[in-house]
């Protein structure tokens, strides 16, 4: 069995990445606002439901600054329609704590990024890998499909998550960390599925433990409720 090559991931998502209005051009880093707010959007929610409410917040809020100043009432009613409004309010207070710990600039650091209201492990990493390609490793439900079918991790969710977690930041290359995460996204969201993956199109499929013995459904197992 090979070892997973990170470089063949990248040229993978160089011709294969999803478009989306939160991606920077090729080369080009994303705004940390944009990753932020993106982010908040998407948990929970599908990407092409989160396009449109992306792109209508972005509009009526172009800056951190500008969503911070905003009454909290027309934020949550700009967020109508997407559910689950606890996101919408930790977005406006975070918004709030970026302009007044950090003078409207997200710190390009992780530790300082999980201190901020709203914001937990996946979403620090998350923009501390996208937004300033440091060497993070946001781990959601796509990337523990992943990385536990790359494996074979036999050991039930949720107890394995420090072990995925650990095997995802192991893949971390140091060249491009950002594209790097949103590859892994990427593959979990359109190779990688839950009950058809696509091993042919898949560029860790020559590495993959799950593929080579047939059993590609299994993971991630799951602890029975
Ligand atoms: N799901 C969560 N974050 C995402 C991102 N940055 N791109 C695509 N899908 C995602």
């Amino acid at each position: 069995m090979p070892a997973p090559d990170p470089e063949a991931l990248l040229a993978w998502y160089d011709i294969h990445r999803r478009r989306l209005p939160w991606r920077a051009e090729a080369g080009r880093r994303a705004d940390p606002y944009h990753v932020f707010l993106s982010e908040i959007m998407l948990q929970q929610t599908t990407v092409k439901a989160v396009v449109p409410y992306f792109d209508a917040f972005l509009r009526r809020w172009p800056t951190v600054a500008h969503l911070a100043d905003a009454p909290l009432e027309e934020v949550l009613s700009a967020w109508a329609g997407l559910g689950y409004y606890a996101r919408a309010r930790n977005l406006h207070a975070c918004a709030k704590a970026v302009v007044a710990r950090h003078g409207g600039r997200f710190p390009a650091n992780e530790v300082l990024l999980l201190d901020l209201p709203g914001i937990g492990p996946y979403t620090a990493a998350a923009i501390a890998a996208i937004a300033f390609n440091l060497p993070a490793s946001p781990v959601d439900g796509n990337i523990e499909r992943v990385v536990t079918r790359l494996h074979a991790v036999e050991e039930a969710l949720p107890k394995a998550k420090p072990r995925i977690r650990a095997l995802a930041a192991e893949l971390v290359p140091p060249r491009r960390p950002g594209d790097h995460a949103q590859a892994m996204m990427d593959l979990g969201a359109t190779i990688c599925t839950p009950k058809s993956p696509a091993c042919a199109l898949c560029p860790f499929s020559a590495p993959c433990r799950a593929r080579a013995e047939g059993t590609m459904l299994r993971y991630p197992v799951k602890t029975k409720k």
